[in-house]
């Protein structure tokens, strides 16, 4: 069997399509276009061996309905004023980094879920697991294989607007005032006293793509065999998300096997020598800028796992760059509802830096889940009437998302 189809010999936590059609889906998307080049995915691995700064963000779960033109503009631009922040704080600092922006965008159509169902008006029903695999409304939870079709159709869509809005921007003063969103007033006058041209465009326009690689039917779909060398075409990164991260996935099998880099999500739970049989699995060269620790673990663990993980990778000389998601690890219930709280956010990221610098590492990541519009679904905790914050504008499909100005006061105070 080939190596690419291998995966399937292995655990694979419930596979949602056990379609009889599911072949036939497959042989159509294996005949399909290229999303992202190949050149791409080579460059994003050469830039991430760089001494680097990688800002990795988007929704938790893109969704079809939500990638219209307008939409996609808006978090496109949104990540390049991130970027831009960081880009003109290293230059004020006089430091020479490469500033990498990876979205989590033009195929995050795949979730994982702890519960296959959940109870819905008092009826049993199948949790959403993304818009490749079903639909959000409650009467069309069955699992749809020809959503496959539709999320490759989709991420191509989003992939050429991406380019069409990079190629086109006009880079002014017009374009830094949208990032007028900031309720950060002393941020938002140094903002404004960027000096535009001391800043390069083509590094400041320059993004990638990024997704979870869960739907391993899609994936290995999506895989094209060049050159003796496998590359999965759909992202430029892909990562291994938490709930298969444990040594015999099927999703680390597949991984092994494609030149792309590739992000592993870590939590607590996990042991750390299963951790370096893992990258070394994924990693067996030991190849720079292939492997993005990301670190999804709470305030009280961080400290005691994050540095008895590094002193591990440095025992076993492995090449990784270290990144944070400060999320995942840190979501509650307020009122019933998922959230999370920005400062229970800032002081993850805290810690995470300062075991960073406590041990010289200077290449290093955030990952954030962030809205481009004006979500509430991340809270401060000095809000007294959290409830009512919460439902003025909670959207989202899957996980609480920052809005734009708690995301950008968070990139500013920390990278
Ligand atoms: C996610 O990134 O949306 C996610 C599900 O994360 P994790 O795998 O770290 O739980
Ligand atoms: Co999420």
């Amino acid at each position: 069997m080939e190596k690419i189809k291998q995966w399937k010999n292995f655990e694979f936590k419930n596979n949602p399509f056990e379609d009889k059609n599911i072949e036939q889906i497959k042989n159509k998307l294996k005949c399909l276009d290229n999303i992202v080049k190949i050149e791409e995915i080579i460059q994003l691995k050469q830039l991430l061996s760089s001494e680097c700064l990688v800002l990795q963000m988007g929704e938790c779960a893109e969704t079809f309905n939500f990638s219209d033109y307008k939409y996609i503009k808006n978090k496109y631009e949104f990540l390049i004023q991130c970027g831009l922040i960081i880009q003109n704080k290293i230059i004020n600092e006089n430091k020479v980094m490469n500033i990498i922006k990876i979205g989590r965008i033009a195929g995050q159509f795949a979730k994982p879920r702890s519960d296959e169902k959940e109870i819905v008006d008092n009826k049993e029903i199948l949790t959403y697991k993304g818009d490749i695999i079903n639909h959000i409304n409650i009467n069309k939870r069955k699992y749809n294989p020809y959503n496959m079709i539709k999320a490759y159709n989709i991420g191509k869509k989003i992939y050429k607007y991406l380019q069409n809005i990079k190629n086109n921007i006009t880079f002014d003063n017009k374009f830094l005032q949208t990032i007028n969103k900031s309720k950060n007033n002393s941020f938002k006058k140094k903002f404004f006293q960027i000096d535009i041209n001391k800043i390069d465009k083509n590094k400041l326009l320059n993004f990638y793509t990024s997704k979870e690689s869960l739907l391993l039917d899609f994936e290995e779909s999506l895989t094209r065999h060049i050159n003796g060398l496998y590359y999965n075409v759909s992202t430029h990164l892909l990562w291994l998300g938490n709930k298969n991260c444990f040594i015999g996935s099927s999703q680390i099998e597949y991984l092994k096997n494609v030149e792309n880099p590739i992000g592993i999500k870590i939590s607590e739970t996990k042991k750390i020598e299963d951790i370096i049989v893992i990258i070394k699995t994924i990693n067996p060269n030991n190849e720079k800028g292939k492997i993005l620790l990301i670190i999804r673990i709470n305030n009280e663990n961080i400290n005691q796992y994050l540095k008895e993980l590094i002193l591990a990778i440095q025992k076993h000389n492995i090449n990784v760059i270290f990144s944070v998601d400060p999320m995942h690890g840190n979501t509650e219930k307020i009122a019933n509802i998922k959230t999370r709280k920005v400062e229970k956010i800032e002081e993850n990221i805290l810690k995470f830096m300062e075991i960073l610098n406590k041990y010289n590492i200077i290449s290093k990541g955030i990952h954030l889940e962030t809205s481009s519009s004006f979500v509430s679904e991340c809270i401060y905790d000095e809000i007294l009437d959290k409830k009512k914050f919460l439902q003025k504008r909670y959207i989202t499909y899957c996980d609480p998302r920052l809005s734009p100005d708690m995301t950008i006061d968070i990139i500013n105070k920390y990278l």
